[in-house]
């Protein structure tokens, strides 16, 4: 069995000991890990993130007949055991807010779904996954965006990736209360294998971009979590909108370098450190997209270097932890690929995009630092950029 078979073969059996009947049914939608526009979602602007081969899987089969109302269940098999991994909601009136964060993603989606004027029928769903949880891969969007491809294909909607990812960002938002921004999902719903998508986040509009076959996607988890992560991230966002606003503009988006740079004695300084990422940020994504396209690893390991200093130092999402592990890799890596922390930030991943052939610098790099971190171990990964979220076809 592979990857997938298992984790499909867990969804199956989940489904099964929780409600004592056969799925019909099974989604999957991949988590993501982003190469290049950090904190740029939130402000308009372009992302280029690809799908990495690990997903959750939705198993889907008829809602129990004896119900009263119309209704909803869902067990999560990673959360718990199976009396507390559960979840049963009415489809009629107003959905409220469950106990914790999954099932908020679920409620949420049913609820969104509604917001779109779209009716989900009754159904039962068991939910296995296999992206690292609290990693910075997106196992939340992998796990909303599965569920709103499950409830809308159930339904008769056969959706677009794109309200599908709104769909669980809208959950994400409001039901969950992380302000995230729209990257994530689109990553996961809209990816193509083999490729990075860039994205512009004001209109959704995708372009794929191919890896060039000699380059690699590692993530380096580096171990670390960084506390009250969900109220930092919305902290950093507000910061942003709160420049926005100073300059007038919809988003940073529409703020160019010479208008900032020429501010700043007029802005405190820690917004101007923000917004100083986020204007630089937005451009580097040609250059990466560009280079990733050719194969040109010294240009991304100098761009990829650039947009960690500027998260560490400008956004203030790093640790000195990480910045030591990113520069044993660096000077690993040479001129052979870049290195930079990935996603939010507040500990998680670094991602390497370099030759494949040069893997094993990496692990030397690792090993060097696990042997004087002191604390968890980092580890690595190279993954495959599979498509984003699709009906699993037997
Ligand atoms: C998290 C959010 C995304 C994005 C990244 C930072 O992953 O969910 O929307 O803002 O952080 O780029």
């Amino acid at each position: 069995m592979d990857r997938r078979e298992r984790l499909i073969a867990r969804a199956r059996q989940g489904f099964r000991l929780a409600y004592g009947v056969e799925p019909t049914r099974f989604f999957a939608a991949p988590g993501r890990v982003n190469l290049i526009g950090e904190h740029v979602d939130y402000n308009d602007g372009y992302v280029l993130p690809c799908a990495i081969d690990r997903e959750a899987i939705v198993a889907l089969g008829p809602p129990d007949r004896d119900a009263p109302v119309p209704r909803f269940e869902a067990v999560a098999l990673d959360m718990g055991d199976m009396a507390s991994a559960r979840d049963s909601f009415d489809l009629v009136g107003k959905i409220l807010p469950g106990e914790n964060n999954w099932q908020n993603h679920v409620r949420g989606v049913v609820q969104a779904l509604g917001r779109y004027g779209h009716r989900v029928k009754p159904a039962r769903i068991a939910i296995a996954g296999d992206v690292p949880i609290g990693a910075g891969l997106s196992s939340s969007a992998a796990f909303g965006v599965a569920v709103a491809l499950a409830c809308s294909e159930h339904s008769g909607l056969s959706l677009s990736p794109e309200i599908l990812a709104k769909v669980a960002q809208i959950a994400e938002n409001d039901f969950v209360g992380c302000a995230c921004g729209i990257m994530d999902q689109m990553a996961s719903a809209a990816s193509v294998a083999d490729h990075a998508l860039l994205l512009d986040c004001r209109n959704l509009q995708t372009l794929p971009i191919p890896i060039h076959p000699s380059l690699a996607v590692t993530v380096i988890d580096t171990g670390l979590r960084r506390d009250l992560t969900e109220s930092a991230f919305n902290q950093r966002r507000a910061e942003c909108e709160a420049v926005a606003k100073h300059f007038g503009v919809a988003a940073l988006r529409d703020l160019d370098a010479g208008t900032l740079m020429a501010a700043e004695a007029d802005l405190d300084p820690v917004l101007f450190r923000r917004a100083r990422h986020v204007v630089g940020e937005m451009e580097r994504i040609e250059p990466v997209a560009v280079a990733l396209a050719k194969g040109d690893a010294a240009t991304l390991a100098e761009v990829l270097h650039e947009a960690h200093v500027s998260l560490s130092e400008d956004f203030d999402v790093s640790l000195p932890a990480i910045d030591r592990l990113a520069a044993l890799v660096r000077e690993a890596l040479g001129d052979r690929g870049g290195v930079r922390l990935t996603g939010a930030g507040f500990g998680g991943c670094l991602v390497a995009v370099a030759q494949a052939d040069a893997r094993g610098a990496i692990d030397e790099a690792i090993a060097r630092y696990n042997e004087t971190s002191g604390g968890l171990p980092a580890s690595a990964e190279t993954f495959k950029p599979i498509r984003g979220a699709a009906p699993i076809v037997f």
